[in-house]
C-alpha cells in the first residue's frame, strides 16, 4: 500500500499521481508512437538519471523495431552570457540520418531540452521528437514542439517514479508533490 504522506530528507510530500495513472498515460503514448513510427526504426535517447523508469515502462509497450541509448547531461561553465549550460555526454553512436525520440521525465522551463535539441540537431538526424512523461505548461518558457506528453501538471515540485529530491525518492512507484 502506498502511503498518502511521505518524508524525503527534510520535506513532506503527498500522493499526487498513482502508478496506475502513470501506466495508463504511458500505454496511450506507446500506442501513438507505435502508429507514428511503423517501419521507421527510431532510436530512443533516454536522458539519465530521471527518465530511466519511464523509459523502461515505455519501451516494454513498443511493438515497432527500435533501438535505445542512454545519455546524460553534464553541467559545465559555458562561454555564453547565460553561464551554466549542460552538454550531452555518453552518445557514442551516430544519429545521422536516423529518427530520434528524446525520452525525458519532465519538462519544466524547457531550458535543458532546448540546449539538448541544439546539440542533437548538429549531428544531422533525420528528425527529432520529444516524449516526456510530465510537462509543466505554466513553467514552460520555450517554443519547441513536444509531440508526446504523458501528463500535464501544475508548477509543483514532485518526486517519485525516477524523479528525485537531492538524489532520493527515485525508487517510489507513484509520484508525490511537495506539501507547501
Ligand atoms: P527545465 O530545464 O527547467 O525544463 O528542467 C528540467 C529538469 O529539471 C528535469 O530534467 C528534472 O531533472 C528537473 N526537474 C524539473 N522539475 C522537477 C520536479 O518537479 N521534480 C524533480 N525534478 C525536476
Ligand atoms: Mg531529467
Amino acid at each position: 500500500m502506498n502511503q498518502d504522506i511521505i518524508k524525503v530528507i527534510d520535506k513532506e510530500f503527498s500522493i499526487f499521481i498513482t502508478n496506475k495513472e502513470i501506466d495508463a498515460s504511458i500505454e496511450k503514448m506507446a500506442q501513438q508512437i507505435n502508429q507514428d513510427y511503423k517501419g521507421k526504426k527510431p532510436i530512443f535517447l533516454v536522458i539519465l538519471n530521471g527518465a530511466f523508469m519511464f523509459a523502461a515502462d515505455l519501451f516494454k509497450k513498443l511493438t515497432i523495431d527500435c533501438e535505445i541509448s542512454f545519455v546524460k547531461l553534464s553541467s559545465y561553465h559555458g562561454t555564453t552570457t547565460t553561464g551554466r549550460v549542460k552538454s550531452l555526454i555518453g552518445l557514442n553512436e551516430s544519429i545521422a540520418g536516423r529518427h530520434i525520440i528524446v525520452v525525458e521525465d519532465i519538462i519544466d522551463s524547457g531550458i535543458t531540452m532546448e540546449h539538448l535539441l541544439e546539440e542533437l540537431n548538429s549531428k544531422y538526424p533525420t528528425d527529432i521528437r520529444i516524449a516526456t512523461l510530465l510537462f509543466k505548461p505554466k513553467a514552460f518558457q520555450k517554443d519547441f514542439a513536444i509531440e508526446y506528453i504523458g501528463i500535464e501538471i501544475p508548477n509543483d515540485f514532485i518526486v517519485g517514479y525516477g524523479l528525485d529530491y537531492d538524489g532520493f525518492a527515485r525508487n517510489l512507484p507513484d509520484i508525490y508533490k511537495l506539501v507547501k
